[in-house]
């Protein structure tokens, strides 16, 4: 069975380029056996939901995705909670919040499971005192979801709550082999160099080595996650964890020179498994 990995594709941001277009055709070129989304299809629950069945429709294939950070923002709470949204992708069923897939692998049946994850601050440097972290601003500068997601009024017991949900689901899957899907990040290696300003504080905010340590004591055989709009795959402890980013088309120049050659950039994030 093959599967093609990618994150963030931000459709609402790179709206100029037929994102959603070009990667359907390559998961037909490549006959892909489903598409796994690691967050941040957009920035609206609604276009995300649309976005991942004109995908499946368009790819003629399946496609499960976690919500990003992005995809849970909400600029008026009192019209739409936090809560509210979370509450609305766990009733989609591509998304894979409050559920487990069941594939049937080429070597036997494998799981597939994954929720947003969230941050706990142990990526940050300890330069930094909990209560600092807690602003989630420095230098100027706002992490977004302070202002646009409400678990933002307890980053780690929200975490905490994500880590239970994760590892009642992998409890479930018993002695089958995991993909684990999360937006963020569950090991260091995709965190942003610290030399680069700001991010010694801001890492905080990518994710939690908690997600890893609970992976290591289960079946996880690959990862997935996005947010940091890398393209990356290391190995860890037997595990495979792959963060395939598209990312914003901002910044695909830094990518290659081919820049907004959007066909070529997608081509290039995608990560392919075969289970
Ligand atoms: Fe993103």
């Amino acid at each position: 069975m093959k599967l093609a990995l990618i994150a963030d594709l931000h459709l609402d941001i790179n709206k100029e380029y037929p994102v959603r277009e070009i990667l359907a055709a390559i998961l037909k070129e490549k006959e892909a056996d489903g598409l796994i989304v690691a967050g941040d299809i957009s920035e609206d629950s609604g276009m995300t939901m649309r976005e991942a069945e004109k995908l499946e429709r368009e790819a003629d294939c399946p496609v499960w995705y976690v919500p990003g950070n992005h995809d849970m923002w909400s600029t008026d709470f009192a019209r739409r909670s936090t809560d509210q949204i979370y509450a609305d992708y766990a009733a989609d069923p591509r998304c894979l919040v409050d559920k487990r897939v069941d594939l049937h692998g080429d070597n036997g049946p494998v799981c597939l499971v994954g929720d947003i994850g969230w941050y706990d601050y142990s990526f940050a440097s300890n330069l930094y005192s909990a209560d600092e972290l807690e602003q989630m601003s420095h230098g100027g500068r706002t992490w977004q979801d302070k202002l646009k997601n409400q678990w933002t009024a307890d980053n780690r017991g929200r975490m905490q709550l994500m880590v239970d949900k994760l590892e009642k689901k992998l409890r479930s899957c018993g002695e089958r082999p995991v993909i684990a899907v999360t937006h963020m990040l569950p090991v260091d290696d995709f965190c942003v160099p610290e030399e680069r300003e700001g991010w010694d504080y801001f890492n905080a905010f990518l994710g939690g080595s908690s997600l890893g340590r609970l992976y290591e004591r289960f079946h996880v055989t690959h990862a997935v996650c996005g947010h940091v709009h890398f393209r990356k795959k290391v190995r860890r402890h037997g595990i495979t964890y792959h963060c395939p980013c598209l990312g914003y088309h901002t910044e695909w120049e830094r990518f290659s020179h081919h820049g907004d050659d959007a066909a070529w950039q997608i081509g290039e994030t995608l990560q392919w498994i075969e289970v």
